[in-house]
């Protein structure tokens, strides 16, 4: 596959902060018997990681600004451009070992998604994507999965835990869920939650309470996968409201059915 001089650059970014989280998933284990656990070495390798990303980024792209989950809004000269990155999506997988966490970047163009790279180094799956371009695992091209009944789709969501969103209509959003579809998953990370969907592993995802920097990469490699992409009202934008719902054109439109008017 030929590569764009800009996605290069966010690959071979990707690559490097994936390369010290690799490594830093490996001390995890050694940490996980100690009394303290590894959750301060886990910020340490999430900072590590964003500035990692920040140094590259910034190399090759300077005056973009930059939108990390770490270090917060830094403004650039260049005001068309901003890198939207979480350097470590799937914290919690991540403190436990769990090989399901990825570095996402995203870049917006005039608050527009035009390239997006999702990287999980335990696997070594990339996904990337371009508008108008297509999207891509590895070398493989992406589509979504073309499942047109809901009781056959593995639909993926998010669970809200201890102090965070609200659990009673996330219990409702199961119950209406679950009796409709073949299987219901939490993985635990946004980002790879919406790859997933863009590779046609998963017919549908939803979430709410989520950062842009959850979602930025997701959503274009989901909309060049075909995907369509948008908040829990159906025509409104993720990256605004926090809550995203995916999936091909028919699981898109039914999950939005039934998820729209649990809301009050
Ligand atoms: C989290 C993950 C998780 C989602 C959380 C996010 P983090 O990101 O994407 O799947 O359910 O709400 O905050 O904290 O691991 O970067
Ligand atoms: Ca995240
Ligand atoms: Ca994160």
């Amino acid at each position: 596959m030929l590569q764009s001089a800009l996605m290069n650059v966010m690959v071979k970014a990707a690559r490097r902060a994936g390369r010290s989280l690799k490594r830093d998933l490996g001390e995890i284990e050694n940490l996980q018997v100690s009394l303290k656990g590894p959750a301060n070495f886990v910020s340490l390798a999430d900072k590590r990681a964003e500035e990692m990303l920040y140094a590259d980024l910034s190399k090759a792209r300077p005056g973009y600004g930059f939108i990390g989950e770490e270090g917060g809004k830094r403004e650039g000269a260049d005001k068309s451009h901003t890198w939207i990155v979480d350097p470590l999506d799937g914290t919690t997988n991540f403190l436990h070992g769990i090989p399901q966490f990825a570095i996402s970047i995203g870049l917006q163009r005039e608050g527009v998604m035009i390239a997006g790279v999702i990287y999980n180094p335990a696997n070594d799956e990339l996904y990337t994507a371009e508008r108008g371009k297509g999207s891509f695992l590895n070398d493989q091209r992406l589509r979504v999965a073309g499942r047109r009944q809901m009781n056959e789709c593995v639909i993926a969501c998010g669970l809200p835990h201890i102090g965070r969103g609200d659990h009673e209509l996330s219990r409702r959003e199961m119950t209406a869920i679950q009796e409709k579809v073949a299987g219901l998953r939490r993985f635990g990370a946004a980002s790879l939650d919406m790859a997933f969907v863009a590779a046609g592993r998963l017919d549908g995802y939803w979430e709410r309470n989520l950062q842009p920097w959850d979602m930025a990469a997701g959503q274009i490699i989901l909309r060049e996968a075909g995907g369509i992409v948008s908040g829990i009202r159906g025509d409104d934008d993720p990256l605004t409201t926090g809550n995203v719902i995916c999936g091909n054109e028919f699981v898109h439109r039914e999950l939005v059915k039934i998820l729209k008017p649990l809301e009050k």
